[in-house]
């Protein structure tokens, strides 16, 4: 069921103004209010995925040469290690030599945070970086509405 909306007017002026219709126009937000709703998301999902306990998903993205060392093989046992979090990988070959790979994890946020560390740090990859996304919809969810995170895994 869908609830109403409520109307709240906020006083701000000035350069904050400016640069907050700037944003909105860059963004493509129709109007400020779609503007407003976007950035209090995601403040909220910051604030969700920033909970150790809350329930994530994790998309690490990856950049390697596989010619160096045994990096796609150590990436492939850390993976194996952590079976019921690893959801998918993908990889696609960049040139000659460089990768890149994509592995989207799931569980809680420290547990995803230790695994994207460590596939980050495997030595050998260049460059790589983590963005978590909260599962529940922040509407409705709260980091510890959900005792119970992983029904399905033990
Ligand atoms: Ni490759």
């Amino acid at each position: 069921m869908k609830e109403p909306l409520v109307r709240f007017s906020v006083a701000i002026g000035g350069e904050l103004l400016d640069r907050f219709d700037r944003y909105r126009e860059e963004h493509r937000y129709p109007n400020r209010s779609e503007a407003v709703r976007g950035l209090m998301r995601a403040a909220l999902i910051e604030e969700v995925v920033g909970d150790d306990d809350s329930e994530s998903m994790g998309v690490v993205t990856l950049i390697y040469d596989h010619h160096v060392g045994r990096v796609a093989e150590r990436l492939t046992e850390l993976q194996h290690l952590h079976l019921n979090r690893v959801v998918t990988t993908t990889h696609v070959h960049l040139d000659a030599h460089r990768c890149l790979e994509v592995i989207l994890l799931r569980g809680t946020t420290k547990i995803i945070r230790e695994l994207a560390d460590g596939l980050i740090g495997t030595k050998g990859v260049e460059t790589g970086r983590l963005v978590l996304a909260a599962v529940m919809p922040i509407e409705t969810g709260h980091p510890h509405s959900h005792p119970h995170p992983h029904p399905h895994e033990d």
